[in-house]
């Protein structure tokens, strides 16, 4: 079978569950819903070796659920790979997150820590806080330490998507700082580069995402993800696919 970078993979072997989190958020009170649904986590699609991989995130508003959702279509579009979401648990009381005018969360399964050990490809999102990745997400990192200690996620490709507020507000720094947390557990970090192509020089309206990943930008929360972002969340889906998949075949 040749994929849609040209290269030769192999057919019908390889399972990638991607597993996410999602809120439903602002944007679309059935997101999350939606994305639950034709989930076949822990199921290999054609049998054989078995690939797992997972897309995880936390979504406060809305915006990097979206973004997973778009995500998950690329995923999908890879044949012989499935996708599984999952959330990392909320560590706001909910008297906070009413505060902070936050919608309720879906139904989607919060992902545990030794979930991942399961996964052959893991991509994370999340929404920047002062320049870095939520602490709800951190949190649920520091809780792998066990995993750290044997080392069990080492070799397994992890991208990441988010987003930010502003321009200027962490599109870069988000996802770089984040690197940290892959190369300690020995994940191999996959970028998209510029494999968007032309939607990457996008210059007359304003676009999220980098090299580093898909973004969108939130604005002051009432800004939907474009139609760009959207595409290069679904670029980036299928182009992770592919890299896992072949990352399996090779092991
Ligand atoms: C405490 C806090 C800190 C934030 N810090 C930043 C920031 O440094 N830069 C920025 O662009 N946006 C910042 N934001 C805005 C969030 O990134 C924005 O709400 C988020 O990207 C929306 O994603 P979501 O809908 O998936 O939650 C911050 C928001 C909060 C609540």
């Amino acid at each position: 079978m040749r994929n849609d970078l040209g290269d030769d993979v192999p057919s019908g072997l390889f399972d990638l569950r991607v597993g996410s989190g999602i809120a439903p958020g602002k944007l679309d009170d059935d997101e999350g819903d939606a994305l639950f649904q034709g989930e076949a986590a822990d199921v290999l699609v054609h049998g054989g070796v078995g690939a797992a991989g997972g897309v995880r995130y936390y979504s406060m508003y809305g915006h990097v659920a979206k973004l997973a959702e778009e995500i998950q279509k690329g995923v999908n579009s890879v044949e012989g790979v499935e996708v599984k979401l999952w959330q990392v648990p909320e560590t706001l009381s909910e008297e906070v997150i009413g505060k902070m005018g936050a919608p309720p969360k879906s139904d989607v399964p919060i992902i545990q820590p030794n979930d991942l050990a399961e996964a052959d490809g893991i991509l994370l999102g999340f929404p920047t806080r002062f320049g870095m990745m939520a602490a709800q997400f951190k949190a649920f990192i520091d809780a792998t330490g066990g995993l750290w200690r044997s080392q069990a996620l080492a070799g397994k490709p992890a991208g990441i998507f988010y987003s930010t507020g502003s321009q200027g507000g962490g599109q870069e720094t988000t996802p770089l700082t984040a690197i940290t947390q892959l190369a300690h557990h020995g994940m191999i970090f996959v970028p998209i580069g510029y494999t968007f192509g032309a939607g990457m020089f996008e210059m007359a309206d304003v676009k999220g995402g980098s090299p580093y990943g898909a973004g969108t930008y939130a604005g002051d929360g009432s800004r939907n993800p474009s139609q760009l972002e959207l595409e290069q969340a679904f670029h980036q889906g299928k182009y992770f696919a592919t890299i896992a998949k072949k990352l399996k075949a090779s092991s």
